[in-house]
Order: structure tokens, then sequence, then C-alpha cells
């Protein structure tokens, strides 16, 4: 007989085999599965998380609805980083645990950062189409190499970026309440400045913030319009984070040269106007969708579970004060 029930809505979860599944089947737990091959709303969350000891959740409408019908539940351990979609106040007040996994996503997120950056400055999507069309024609890009990039947010996802735009000839400049370590600056160089400075003087600009009312809609009209007109602004972190309608515009009067997104306010994103520029890409949130970060976030994401199911204090809470009220 099963020791309980642990919920899975993440889609890259589900699909790989791995420790991170074997864990869980190897201490007594059943997997169910979510039926919808996409983020779930909370009425649907709701329905799904009766009779549920655990559930790792992906990008779901985590908003204290979902909770209404949780009768066991004990933890929800996002895959993944953000935690913008749970309502921790309402997960706290019923004493279930919140986890996430730092850091599991970080070479895939600011891989794909990279990855936009050239395909926007080399036109690679653009090209590709062109010669599936059978149009030869060419579209001069440019070089990142002596570029400047300015990172808005230099945790563990901005530093990797850092590093790996370092490699490539990059100047770095970072935004960051929270300073990075010694040791991070003495080995990449890169140097601390205002929002301002960063939008003004960058070729490319990367988000790596967190979605929090501080930050939501940073990137509004004002800031777009302080952005060069040759630079691409670069959005792996969450929707929420740019307004969307500025941007639409922005790329239209061509007050950017273009933009990448991962992450966009409301997912799945069906008929945004933005996915009809030519000099706008995306992709499904795709960023940490790797074999190597599925292993790596998905064990992260069942240990945190599995601790919590052992009446144990896992690594990464990130609503601590729950243990209070016990
Ligand atoms: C995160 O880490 O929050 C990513 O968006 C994947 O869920």
């Amino acid at each position: 007989m099963s020791k309980g029930k642990i919920l899975i809505t993440t889609r890259s979860f589900r699909r790989m085999e791995g420790e991170h599944k074997q864990i869980l089947i190897d201490a007594g737990y059943e997997m169910v599965d979510s039926p919808f091959q996409r983020p779930v709303e909370a009425h649907e969350l709701a329905d799904l998380l009766v009779d549920i000891d655990a559930a790792i959740l992906g990008v779901d409408d985590v908003s204290a609805e979902a909770f209404s019908k949780a009768n066991k539940l004990k933890v929800v351990s996002r895959y993944g980083v953000g935690v913008d979609k749970v309502d921790l106040a309402a997960a706290t007040d019923k004493g279930i645990v919140v986890t996430n996994t730092p850091g599991g996503n970080a070479n895939a997120v600011a891989e794909l950062a990279l990855g936009f950056m050239l395909s926007l400055s080399r036109n690679i999507p653009r090209q590709d189409r062109q010669v599936r069309g059978e149009d030869w024609s060419l579209l001069k890009g440019v070089e990142l190499a002596g570029k400047t990039l300015g990172i808005l947010g230099m945790g563990r996802i901005g530093q990797r970026v850092a590093e790996l735009a370092n490699v490539f000839g990059m100047t770095i400049l970072f935004y960051d309440p929270y300073a990075p370590s010694d040791d991070f600056l003495n080995r990449v160089p890169c140097q601390s400045s205002e929002v301002e400075r960063i939008l003004t003087d960058s070729d490319f600009v990367s988000l790596h913030l967190p979605l929090l009312p501080q930050t939501a809609n940073m990137i509004d009209a004002d800031a777009l319009s302080k952005m060069k007109n040759t630079a691409f602004l670069i959005n792996t972190a969450r929707g929420g984070v740019v307004d969307e309608v500025a941007l639409n515009d922005a790329l239209i009067s061509r007050t950017i040269a273009g933009a990448a997104f991962d992450a966009f306010a409301e997912e799945p994103s069906i008929g945004n106007p933005l996915i009809q520029h030519d000099n706008f890409i995306s992709t499904p949130h795709a960023g940490s969708s790797t074999e190597q970060t599925t292993l790596r976030m998905g064990l992260m994401a069942s240990q945190n579970a599995l601790a919590v199911l052992n009446g144990e204090r896992p690594e990464f809470v990130v609503n601590p004060e729950v243990y209070d009220k016990a």
C-alpha cells in the first residue's frame, strides 16, 4: 500500500525517468500526474489537490483558491525558483510548507539567455525562415564581443549569464540590491551600476529579477525610451517585469532593436501581438527544460517534498514562518 500521493504538474519532471522519480517510488509514494499539458489554473489545482500529501509544481496558479480542497497537503515543492504564483500567506496559514530549488536551473536559463542574444544579434530565426523560403539574402548582424551587457538581477542566474558573457568578450554592468560575493567579483569582470545607466549604456539588457511589487512593469515605456535604438531586451525571468503593451509599441516604433522572451505576463501566451514581430523571438517558458536541469532540479524538488513528508526541515524553505505556527 502506498504511503501517500504526490501530485506532479510540471511536464519536464513527468517526461523524464531518473532518480528524481525513483526516490519518491522508493519512499513508498504514488505519483499522480496532472492531466493538463500546461500550467494549471487555481480552480483546477484545487480539484487535483484533494487527498494529495505533497505537490511538485511548475508555474501553476497557486493562489489561495488552490488550497480550498487540500485536505492532506503538507508541502508545495516548487520545481523552480520563482514563487510569485504561490500565495505564501495562504500556504502558511494552512500549515503548508513551500520549498523551491535555487540554483537548480541557473545554467540552463543562462544558456538560453545567451542563445537569445546570439539569435537576435545574428538574426538566426529570421535567416532560418528565409532559407526555408528559398531566400538566400543576407541580413547583417552584430557580434557580442565588445558590446555591453546590462544584467538586472545578479543572483545565481544573473551571475551565470555574466560568466558566459565574459567568455564572449562583453563588458558587463549589473544592478542588484544584494552584492555578489567577493569571490565572484574577483573572478568575473563586471561593474555594479544604477538601473538608469544600464538602460542607457547597454547593447543588451537581460532580466533576472523575481516578480515582486517593486519589479512589476519595471521595464515600462519610460525605461524602454532610455534604451539605445540598437539595443535588445532579453527576458528569461518573469513576464510581469515588462509592460508588454509598451514593449509592443517600442518594437513597432523601433525604439529598441528587438526582444526575446521566455516568460510572459499570461501563460500560455496565445495570440499575443508581440509574437507577430520579426524583431521578437520567444520560447514557451522553457528556460529550465534541459535534460541536466530536469534531473538536478527534479531531484531537489523531490528531496524537498520527502523531507517535509518525513517530518524533517528541508534545505530550501520559502515560508519559514510556517514553522513558527507549529
Ligand atoms: C523558475 O525557476 O521559477 C522557472 O520559471 C521555472 O519554473
